[in-house]
């Protein structure tokens, strides 16, 4: 058992719970990179206000590269008892380089270092989820420009409402995502300022240069609060929250994936490598990856509670009670990379059946609205009346077993002559004459189709432009 580096006035050894219970390293480990950058970060700075010598400034340096590269490799043991990340790193610096390695910590806390650490993973983090999710958008954009021409029911209360182009149903989408790329955008930002610098809570008693740490880093700001600074956890509850509605945006998609691959609609198929069978029922092609999709939601989103619950009530400056960031954080974003990528590779290989679609349009009487528009229209009879003709032919094709499109001219006939003339009939009950006059800006129209994929690839290459902040190339 080594002794713990924060051993004050404390004698003798923990006890065993307490180190079990209070070590985090099996999480922050995840961390390594921006802790190791902070610390050269800290060391450049300490150098500069001549608490460091040059020298000492080169070892700690180098040694922070070794440590670096032993974590990469997975040969640094992690120990419980050194409790976490920061640990880790000084007690090896300490190993490594002796003298210079035990200075390194001087005018920090790990409570503000362990803000610096959070602060830049959610940074790093919503940086890549924003390019995995113009990976996204990107396809959406692809696969609705595919499909202009496939027409499919669109539903309200899961029934057959209005006939839409497949484009404008993916391109729903396509602007969900975009706002949930901005929310990231939002938590990137949040996250992009200095803590490190405040201490434990009051700030410190050297004259460090907190704008050269930033500058170094490459945050935007810093915190004009110390206690402000080892307290907030605002940039980790953006990100989960950021990382909840995208969820559910892509639990939506899931869920209709789903449905559409059911026997029921056979909307689309999947690739096998997509699918999975069953061990019993040899049948079975069942769409375990968009189910896992949907079902991911309730995950992120218990995360966003969990760090939510932990806040409300915390009394300033920090608390134990933080160090539980940690889960829900890291399994966030380690989810949050499955969940694109998962996402993407069913809207990239699904195959969609139009002839399907369409059989369920014409079983659904999508057109009957449109129709009894046609007779207000062009026949000048009162939509009251026009709306009873059209229900009466639908309660014959019911009767009957028919849909709009397969009544012979003598059956329309018996029930209203305004509906014998052929070419009046099949230009009403139209699927494609239906989208088509859907011409209000926004609308399903083949027209307003053009104009809205034309916005989206503007905002796409908008967001494809951004520069992204990140460390100077020398602290690297
Ligand atoms: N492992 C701790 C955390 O992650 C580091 C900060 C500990 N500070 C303290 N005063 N015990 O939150």
């Amino acid at each position: 058992m080594v002794d713990q580096l924060w051993k004050g006035r404390q004698s003798g050894p923990s006890a065993s719970i307490l180190v079990r219970m209070g070590q985090s390293i099996d999480l922050d480990i995840k961390l390594f990179r921006q802790d190791i950058l902070g610390s050269r970060a800290h060391t450049i700075m300490l150098h500069s206000i001549g608490v460091l010598s040059q020298e000492e400034s080169q070892t700690i340096l180098a040694g922070l590269r070794q440590i670096a590269e032993e974590i990469e490799a997975g040969t640094l043991p992690l120990r419980a008892e050194l409790e976490d990340i920061h640990t880790h790193v000084e007690n090896r610096l300490i190993e490594l380089t002796g003298e210079a390695g035990r200075k390194l910590h001087t005018a920090r806390s790990r409570n503000d270092q362990i803000a610096l650490d959070t602060h830049l993973y959610v940074r790093d983090q919503s940086v890549f989820t924003c390019h995995s999710l113009l990976g996204l958008l990107a396809v959406i954009l692809k696969r609705s420009e595919e499909h202009r021409a496939t027409i499919l029911p669109g539903y309200t209360h899961l029934q057959i409402g209005q006939p839409v182009r497949l484009s404008h149903h993916l391109l729903a989408y396509f602007w969900k995502f975009l706002r949930d790329f901005d929310r990231f955008f939002r938590a990137m930002q949040t996250a992009n300022r200095l803590p490190l610098g405040s201490g434990a809570l009051a700030g410190v008693n050297y004259p460090v240069d907190r704008e050269m740490v930033q500058k170094k880093l490459g945050f935007s700001e810093l915190y004009e609060n110390s206690m402000d600074a080892v307290s907030s956890r605002d940039h980790i509850l953006e990100f989960l929250f950021a990382a909840s509605v995208l969820a559910v945006n892509a639990s939506r998609l899931a869920e209709e994936m789903i449905l559409w691959m059911s026997s029921e609609f056979q909307f689309l198929e999947l690739p096998d490598s997509l699918t999975t069978g069953s061990s019993i029922m040899p049948q079975k092609k069942n769409p375990d990856l968009a189910e896992l999709v949907r079902g991911k939601s309730g995950r992120f989103i218990s995360h966003l509670q969990n760090l939510l619950i932990n806040l409300k009530g915390l009394p300033l400056t920090y608390n134990r009670d933080l160090q539980e960031d940690r889960f829900p954080l890291t399994d966030t974003a380690e989810q949050l990379e499955l969940l694109i990528e998962a996402l993407g590779a069913l809207l990239e290989q699904a195959q969609f059946r139009p002839e399907n679609m369409q059989k369920s349009l014409e079983a659904g009487f999508a057109t009957a609205t449109d129709l009894a528009d046609a007779l207000v229209k062009e026949h000048g009879i009162p939509f009251r009346d026009a709306h009873h003709i059209t229900g009466r032919l639908i309660s014959y094709c019911l009767k009957n077993g028919k849909v709009l499109q397969g009544l012979e001219t003598q059956e329309r006939a018996a029930i209203h002559g305004a509906l014998t003339n052929d070419a009046f009939y099949f230009r009403a009950i139209s699927l494609e004459a239906s989208t088509e006059k859907k011409i209000s800006r926004g609308g399903t129209a083949q027209g307003c189709q053009e104009m809205q994929t034309g916005l989206a690839r503007i905002e796409f290459e908008k967001r494809s432009r951004i520069s992204w902040p990140g460390p100077a190339p020398d602290l690297l």
